[in-house]
């Protein structure tokens, strides 16, 4: 079974999906880890975002991987050409850069063809943007998070005070507001909820209710 969790930054995807992910017993694939460390290789690199040739051509070489730490099923690791990008492309420089590379049409369709490869054949929860539009349409279990853009800025403050920086609230506002603003009138894959999706608007509910939601709709239909 595929559960396909997607919507904007800090609607608490990556939260969830990890939690359902524990729960159901399932894999786990963060697809905007392999965009943010494309974004951060060309980076790092020197490499225009704007410069699809050479962004294609980053993406090809080098290839994006997820490790465990020892004991825990989950993927809590990334890589990009086996360096280990974890925590850099958590930075504010990449949320900034991100957008434009995602926006290139042969960088996402490089970016599909691994994830769909990374979600064969085995009861899985992707989180992102176009997963029930686009990578998997199929997939069982389609959802759409939301939640208003106040919250979701209170959420990333809360998420990067706890890993020490000290960021402003209008300032993360305004970039989650430009991110969902760039990734939704894209011309490739934007940002939409899938028909058939489950629209859940997680403001007022604690992670545990949107988690309980997910799985009875993961239950419904093995039933
Ligand atoms: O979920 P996130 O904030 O880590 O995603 C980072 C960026 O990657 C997001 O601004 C848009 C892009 N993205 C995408 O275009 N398609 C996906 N399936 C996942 C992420």
């Amino acid at each position: 079974m595929i559960i396909a969790i997607d919507g904007p930054a800090g609607s608490g995807k990556s939260t969830v999906a990890k939690l359902v992910a524990r729960r159901m017993g399932f894999r786990y694939l963060d697809t905007g880890a392999m965009y943010r460390a494309l974004a951060f290789h060309a980076l790092a690199n020197g490499v225009s975002t704007s410069d699809e040739d050479a962004v294609v051509r980053l993406a090809t070489q080098s290839e994006v991987t997820f490790a465990h730490e020892p004991g825990d099923p989950l993927p809590s690791r990334v890589f990009i050409a086996a360096e280990d990008v974890t925590a850099a492309i958590r930075t504010p420089s990449v949320d900034d850069a991100v957008s434009a590379v995602a926006r290139l049409p042969r960088v996402r369709a490089a970016m599909l063809e691994q994830q769909r490869h990374l979600g064969r054949d085995s009861d899985i929860v992707v989180e992102g943007r176009d997963i029930g539009t686009v990578v998997f349409p199929n997939a069982e279990v389609k959802v759409f998070l939301t939640a208003t853009p106040d919250e979701r800025a209170r959420r990333r403050v809360a998420q990067q005070a706890q890993s020490g920086a000290l960021v402003d609230i209008a300032d993360v506002r305004e970039s989650i507001e430009r991110r969902d603003s760039a990734d939704s009138t894209r011309e490739i894959a934007p940002l939409v909820a899938a028909d058939d999706a489950h629209q859940l608007d997680t403001t007022g509910l604690s992670i545990d209710e949107v988690v309980e939601r997910i799985a009875q709709f993961a239950e419904g239909e093995r039933a």
